[in-house]
């Protein structure tokens, strides 16, 4: 059993940060930005909280969908960035939403977590769990991205995207994966404590000297995982399923750095106009950045009905996946 994607849906910022912008309070340059990363501009959340964002994004794909939100059975929203320890953003979106007959949970697999929602909506779906099932993947890194730490805050955007789906006879197949060897590369804290208060711990659990509430990364420990990832998420996905990288229309990895995708693009003999690219205007929206890259190549026209996408994902945990479909 597969899934369809009945319709897709979006929420970015209206405010943007553009890279000559962070020269307001770091040492750094646009050309330093876009040759390292790709990255030109980022959308930034002002007011907007993030259950807001995945509630307009969801809104949208329902609207797109033409399907009556009291049909959606489950509402699985993917964030690192909750408003709330409790409750969850996806009991917010159900609110917003109208989708009053559904369960509502959030999932936490960072970057990946789009994937990771996808692998886990099909399973529902064939156990059994009502018509369509609401995905909104909704992030505001900005929220505990450290502007002092130049190699870090550049990197990020905010914004929401969200997709209906329904169970289907078309091609599907996922991956998801964990390493939580590296689970320390790439970590935020999220302890009740004052941030000049430091951490002390007996337990040697890799994280007593990161800091506080602020985005942490070893940047080139996360970028060797990365560029390993991309390629094995792909393959996980394509296993067994007889699908090779030529049967692609457009891999949608995770945007994060265009080098990354330019080095998974070598590994998999695949040529770099068969990626679909959002980062320049986008940056890294941790779960969001895939879907709405979808988005934006179906509001395009780029992807179309009957081709075959293959999303692929890393991020922290570290968590990496993959997931062939036919749109
Ligand atoms: N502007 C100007 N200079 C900067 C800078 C910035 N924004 N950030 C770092 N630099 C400097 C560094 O201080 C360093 O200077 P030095 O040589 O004098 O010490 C130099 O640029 C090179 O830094 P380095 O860290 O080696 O750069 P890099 O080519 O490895 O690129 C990242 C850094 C973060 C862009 C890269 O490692 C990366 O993309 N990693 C993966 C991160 C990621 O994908 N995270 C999200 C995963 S979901």
């Amino acid at each position: 059993m597969g899934i369809n994607i009945v319709a897709t849906g979006s929420y970015i910022p209206e405010q943007k940060l553009k890279n000559d912008d962070f020269r307001r309070f770091i040492d750094t340059n646009d050309e330093w930005i876009r040759t390292r990363t790709g990255i030109t501009e980022r959308p930034m959340a002002g007011w907007e909280p993030t259950w807001y964002m995945g509630a307009k994004a969801s809104q949208q794909a329902i609207e797109r969908a033409g399907i009556d939100p009291k049909d959606i059975g489950l509402i699985i929203a993917s964030t690192v960035t909750s408003d709330f320890l409790t409750p969850s953003v996806s009991a917010v979106i159900q609110r917003e939403t109208g989708a009053v007959n559904a369960a509502a949970f959030d999932l936490n697999a960072a970057c990946s977590g789009f994937v990771y929602a996808l692998d886990t909506a099909r399973r529902f779906l064939e156990t059994g769990c009502g018509k369509y099932i609401l995905i909104c993947a909704t992030e505001a890194l900005s929220r505990f991205v450290d502007f002092e730490d130049r190699t870090t805050c550049i990197l990020f955007g905010d914004g929401a995207a969200a997709a209906i789906v329904e169970k289907s006879d078309k091609l599907f197949s996922s991956y998801i994966a964990s390493d939580g060897r590296g689970a320390h590369y790439l970590c935020a804290r999220s302890l009740n404590v004052a941030p000049e208060v430091k951490v002390e711990s007996d337990f040697n659990d890799g994280f007593t000297d990161k800091p506080l509430h602020k985005l942490y990364q070893d940047g080139k420990e996360v970028y060797k995982f990365a560029v390993g990832a991309l390629p094995k998420a792909f393959e996980g996905a394509a296993a067994g399923s007889g699908i090779t990288a030529e049967d692609i229309d457009w891999f949608i990895p995770h945007q994060a750095n265009v080098r990354i995708i330019e080095t998974a693009s070598k590994k998999l003999g695949v040529p770099m106009d068969k990626f679909i690219i959002t980062l320049d205007h986008f940056g890294n929206t941790s779960s969001a950045s895939i879907p709405l890259a979808l988005n934006e190549a179906i509001e395009k026209g780029k992807v179309k009905r009957g081709q075959k996408l293959a999303l692929i994902g890393f991020g922290a945990g570290l968590t990496y996946g993959g997931a062939i479909i036919e749109y």
